[in-house]
């Protein structure tokens, strides 16, 4: 069982950005913590990042291709800033049906207003907020354990 682990922008600065915010792991940390969930629960995780909202959305599309051939439990997916102002993101998960997990790892509620509407949220298969980077091996969890109860 596959999954992809996608980042949008700027979580290629995870680690010096913002620490008090997003605390003090790296991007390959987190990478690291995936590829780790992944394998104790029998998966492996295909990581990839991307400052850009066009290459976020055919990395999308791509997945629900593999999605369909049974080769891709489905994303999880931290948009970043994206996440607060992509329709076309939103049109990507829908259209291409990939289940996503939206993980983000602050509490965006608990932040500025604008960090309050998520695009992706009604596109989601199921959303993780606020646990800091552990959010990742919650959504990697959850996501694997819809895969493994659909018919
Ligand atoms: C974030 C929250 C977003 O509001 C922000 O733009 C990010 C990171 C998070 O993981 O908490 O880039 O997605």
């Amino acid at each position: 069982m596959k999954i992809l682990v996608l980042n949008g922008p700027n979580l290629n600065l995870l680690g010096s950005r913002e620490p008090a915010v997003y605390g003090h792991a790296t991007l390959a940390d987190v990478e690291a913590l995936c590829a780790a969930a992944a394998a104790e629960r029998g998966a492996e995780v295909e990581c990839r990042q991307s400052n850009h909202e066009g290459v976020l959305i055919d990395w999308v599309q791509a997945a629900g291709v593999a999605h369909r051939a049974g080769q891709l439990a489905g994303i999880v997916f931290n948009p970043g800033a994206y996440s607060h102002t992509s329709v076309a993101l939103h049109d990507a998960i829908k259209g291409s049906g990939v289940p996503v997990i939206e993980t983000h790892i602050s509490n965006v509620h608990a932040r500025e207003a604008f960090r309050h509407h998520s695009y992706i949220s009604p596109a989601a298969a199921g959303i993780v907020v606020g646990f800091g980077i552990d959010g990742y091996v919650l959504a990697i969890d959850g996501l694997l354990r819809k895969a493994r109860a659909a018919p």
